[in-house]
């Protein structure tokens, strides 16, 4: 029998179903993705990353900023993990993360105790998510239940760092691309700059605005310049907190401070320099609730960038290697 014009339609509409399904791959992340198969695996992770925020606060941030350059290079994959080979250079070493990124000793840490208790089942890039949850709520900031079932990458790319993660030196534009080329709104990166609420940078990062820029608090300036030297060949690692009121706490003060021309860096001020994301910012800064809702929304829109699922990629042992 020769197929009907009618059934050949119905053939290529289930086609394309399944080509979409597939292709659409976060539909399989879910959040009680090991509940069977490590079932202590969220307390496993909690109290690790509580020991190392009692150690040292900042580890939280540097927790948090793990995950965004995981998700942002290629999906959240764990591949900002991998050491680099002789096949190929990892994303450590790129520009935005060479001297910068931290955190990796504490995510071999956790890793350690998640495969004593659940040997070879949990992924390194859902290790990220998780621990990237538990540091906000830690440091006093809104909770949700994060989405899992990524796997690991086997490969890394130092290339796709250098281009996809926005610099500070970045206009409200080039983030606003940055951030729909990962699939995510421009709400998405007003709230996800939340983030920068805690953690720390260095003299190298600000400077420039410090010393030239003048949509910039006058006495903010001036109290950052005393412990960042205006020429680029002294202190540039000193550090200065990215929220001046509260570098500790997951709060709402970033906004207060962009509202106040206390933005650190030049990218966190482009968000309050009259332009299209003036009015959100205005609003995350009077309304705290408002904020932890959509930063919430935003992490969850950011750890749905393509994650390897299924039988793509692999469960790595050491989250700096591939197996
Ligand atoms: C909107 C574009 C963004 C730019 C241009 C940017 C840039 C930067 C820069 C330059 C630093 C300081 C790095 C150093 O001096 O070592 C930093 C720190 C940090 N960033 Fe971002 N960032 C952005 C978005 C984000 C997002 C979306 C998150 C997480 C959701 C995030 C989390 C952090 C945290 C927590 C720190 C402090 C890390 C620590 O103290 O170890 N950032 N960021
Ligand atoms: C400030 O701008 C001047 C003139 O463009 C430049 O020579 C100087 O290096 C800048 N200073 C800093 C700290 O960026």
């Amino acid at each position: 029998m020769e197929a009907s014009p009618s059934s050949t339609f119905i053939f290529l509409s289930v086609a394309y179903l399944l080509v979409v399904s597939i292709g659409n791959s976060n539909a399989q992340l879910s959040t009680n993705f090991y509940s069977s198969s490590c079932p202590n695996l969220l307390s496993t992770v909690k109290s690790v990353v509580q020991s190392a925020v009692n150690n040292e606060a900042r580890m939280g941030a540097s927790l948090l900023r793990l995950f965004f350059h995981d998700c942002f290079v290629n999906g959240c994959d764990g591949s900002v993990l991998l050491d680099d080979t002789s096949s190929f250079t990892g994303e450590k070493n790129a520009f935005p993360n060479a001297g910068s990124l931290r955190g990796f000793d504490v995510v071999d840490q956790i890793k350690t105790a998640v495969e004593k208790a659940c040997p070879g089942v949990v992924s390194c890039a859902d290790i990220l998510a998780i621990s990237a949850r538990d540091s906000v709520v830690i440091l006093g900031g809104p909770t949700w239940n994060v989405k899992l079932g990524r796997r690991d990458a086997t490969t890394a790319s130092q290339s796709a760092a250098n281009t996809n993660i926005p610099a500070p030196t970045a206009s409200l534009s080039a983030l606003i691309k940055s951030f729909s080329d990962q699939g995510l709104s421009t709400t998405d990166m007003v709230a996800l700059s939340g983030a920068h609420t805690i953690g720390q940078a260095r003299c190298t990062t600000f400077r420039t605005r410090i010393y030239n820029e003048s949509n910039i608090d006058a006495s903010f300036a001036k109290t950052r310049q005393a412990n960042c030297p205006s020429a680029s060949t002294s202190g540039s690692n000193n550090l200065a907190p990215l929220d001046i009121q509260t570098p500790n706490t997951f709060d709402n003060k970033y906004y207060n401070n962009l509202v106040n021309q206390k933005g650190l860096l030049h990218s966190d001020q482009q968000l309050f320099s009259g332009g299209s994301t003036n009015a959100l910012v205005q609003t995350y800064s009077s309304n705290p609730s408002r904020f932890n809702t959509d930063f919430v929304a935003a992490m969850i829109n950011m750890g749905d960038i393509k994650p390897l699922t299924g039988s793509n990629g692999q469960i790595r042992k050491n989250c700096r290697k591939t197996n």
